[in-house]
């Protein structure tokens, strides 16, 4: 049953007619209750996936991270899903939604808290046990993202399955797939490729890696996208991917996702 309706598509008029041709709608979302998603303005392009990324520190105590990042296809010819929530209360997320023209076009959810369930529902997931992801990447300078500045993002070529691909996603923005160059190994570096982020300082920017196993197989980086020393805005332009600026934050953070 859906109880409350959060708007999630906050884009500018001009984003709109950009990059949307539909936009989604997401129940209250309450741990281990169902949440349900549904497709508004039907000219998007079944079938549809839709994409949970934790964002923000686990609640738990010790940190436990049980949170995962989903990835779920609704069958062709719907425009509503209801799956059970596995996330924590008091945690958070990010929810995006694709149809068959590519990633992030239905656009990107603010981040969202998980309520408390209120059915008795208890937990559906081991408090105690930790996921992972099947296998780590790093950024290099390491601890920053800096607007037009070109950062290497690397891994362990013998960890993955086949080549990583990563997604950029914005909350409450624009989500996209982040264009891989050539990719060389370097040592100490492992194996990667150069990106230059076009995307605006004071953005909050997550970073999600995947490899043959699925999106996200490689975790999130959640990082604020920051100006660096010179300024550099010549890779921007009016299209570029921004959003309203998040929660002063510091060094970007893992959140442990398989
Ligand atoms: C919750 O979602 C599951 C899986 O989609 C479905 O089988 C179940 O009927 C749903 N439960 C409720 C109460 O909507
Ligand atoms: C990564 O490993 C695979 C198989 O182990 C190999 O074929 C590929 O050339 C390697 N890629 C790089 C860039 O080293």
């Amino acid at each position: 049953m859906v109880i409350g309706i959060i708007p999630v598509f906050l884009l500018s008029s001009t984003f709109l007619s950009l990059v949307s041709a539909y936009s989604f709608t997401i129940s209250t979302p309450r741990q281990c209750q169902n949440l349900t998603v549904s497709i508004t303005r039907e000219d998007g392009q079944p079938p549809y996936r839709l994409l949970l990324f934790p964002f923000g520190p686990s609640p738990l105590p010790d940190n436990v991270e049980v949170r995962q990042i989903e990835d779920i296809p609704f069958g062709t010819g719907e425009t509503m899903l209801s799956i059970p929530l596995r996330y924590s209360e008091r945690s958070e997320f990010v929810a995006a939604v694709n149809d068959a023209a590519g990633f992030g076009t239905g656009g990107t959810s603010v981040v969202t808290t998980v309520l408390a369930n209120d059915d008795g529902a208890g937990i559906c997931f081991d408090p105690l046990t930790s996921v992972s992801p099947s296998f780590a990447f790093s950024a290099n300078p390491p601890n920053q993202i800096v607007q037009c500045t070109p950062t290497r993002l690397w891994w362990d070529n013998t960890t993955v399955q086949g080549t990583p691909s990563f997604l950029g996603v914005i909350p409450g923005g624009e989500s996209f797939v982040i264009p891989e160059g050539p990719i060389t190994d370097v040592p100490s570096q492992g194996t990667g490729f150069s990106w230059t982020p076009p995307v605006r300082a004071g953005t909050t920017l997550v970073i999600v890696g995947g490899d043959d196993r699925g999106v996200g197989s490689g975790g999130s980086l959640v990082t604020i996208v920051s100006t660096g020393v010179r300024l550099d805005d010549d890779c921007l332009g009016d299209n570029s991917p921004s959003s309203t600026p998040g929660s002063p934050a510091g060094l970007p953070t893992s959140t442990g996702n398989a």
